[in-house]
């Protein structure tokens, strides 16, 4: 059974094709993740997912029920996280909960008894009462994901939950969301720009960029099938075109991708290939700069189906995101 089924679904702003005639299908049960660079169409297929937003065309079907004809019936079965926190920092964590219960029309002699399980799941029962101004950004997190799990929903969509986190809380948050997964038996829907973080704790993963699908795949079979070494490769020469077409002669060169003067080859044998890289170097006069062998990442995958790299985290990046988000929900 599917929790989660697009049909040719499309959503445009103007011109621009946001969602672009995508269709899949999510198992009930599994983790699924939706990874992509920044502006691939994640967060709008989400909002089309959680009833928030209209399909320009096409079907999106959750839980069983159509989001355009059903819209109800997809709410009460669905939780959704936003990547933005919109815990109230002036309450305490349980009073957040209370809010959300009640916005939740969760019935008032279950309230208390839902908060108390969810605390202890999360591990903040003994913060529930501090305000959440004083809450790490880890524990707001945590705190986000409890109120979407208090109505106990079939589906969880998680949009983007480990971002602007560190390392040492991300895998924290990674942790919550298996537990979460296996307490609750639900699907999760998340989206996510971290290669590591799909690799954790997706079942299967779809790669989405300019609001198409490139690959829908486990993490596993995706790096199997570059080959199971990446050699990454730095040079300096006049003449590339001959040296790209003598590397794709090499035995086990499976793939090979070139951004400027990187080379990310991918191979199934890269102590053989290495040496015959180094050959072809010196008879054409090939100034080599840097070169290593590593197991595929994720990152890696990215780059042999769309081209490019998975963009950069950094702040000034964010900053931009936060103010296109804002234009977005004042539109
Ligand atoms: N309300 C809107 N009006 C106009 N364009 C929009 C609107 N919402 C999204 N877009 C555009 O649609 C495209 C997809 O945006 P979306 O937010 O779905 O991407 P994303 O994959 O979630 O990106 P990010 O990783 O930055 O969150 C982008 O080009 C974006 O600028
Ligand atoms: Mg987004």
């Amino acid at each position: 059974m599917y929790s989660v089924e697009t049909r040719s679904l499309s959503k445009t702003f103007g011109t621009v094709k946001a969602v672009n005639d995508i269709s899949f299908a999510v198992e009930s049960g599994e983790i699924f993740g939706f990874l992509g660079p920044n502006g691939a169409g994640k967060s709008t297929t989400i909002m089309i997912l959680t009833t928030l937003l209209k399909p320009t065309s096409g079907q999106a079907i959750v839980s069983g029920f159509d989001v355009m004809t059903h819209a109800k019936q997809v709410r009460q079965s669905i939780g959704y996280v936003q990547q933005e926190s919109t815990v109230d920092e002036y309450l305490s964590g349980r009073e957040n909960l209370l809010l959300q219960a009640r916005l939740n029309h969760i019935p008032k002699d279950q309230i208390n008894k839902r908060i108390d399980e969810i605390l202890e799941l999360i591990e903040l029962t003994d913060k529930q009462n501090d305000s959440v101004v004083t809450y790490s950004g880890g524990m707001r997190k945590r705190l986000d994901i409890a109120g979407g799990l208090l109505h106990h929903p079939k589906v969880l969509f998680l949009d983007e939950p480990t971002v602007g986190l560190d390392i040492q809380t991300r895998r924290k948050i990674w942790e919550y969301i298996k537990k979460i997964h296996k307490e609750f038996e639900m699907t999760i829907f998340l989206t996510t720009h971290y290669m590591e973080e799909a690799d954790q704790l997706c079942d299967r993963i779809g790669i989405i960029d300019h609001g198409q699908i490139q690959i829908i795949d486990t993490p596993e079979n995706m790096k199997n099938a570059m080959g199971n070494e990446v050699i990454s490769l730095k040079f300096e020469s006049k003449n590339p075109d001959d040296f790209l077409s003598q590397l794709h002669k090499i035995e086990y060169v499976k793939k090979i991708n070139k951004d400027n003067d990187k080379l990310t080859i991918f191979t199934s044998n890269g102590t053989q290939v290495i040496p015959e890289i180094f050959k072809i170097s010196s008879t054409l006069e090939i100034k080599i700069i840097s070169i290593s062998l590593t197991r595929p990442t994720l990152d890696d995958v990215f780059i042999s189906y769309t081209g490019r790299e998975m963009r950069d985290d950094d702040a000034g990046f964010n900053r931009k995101r936060e103010h296109a988000k804002m234009k977005r929900l004042r539109a």
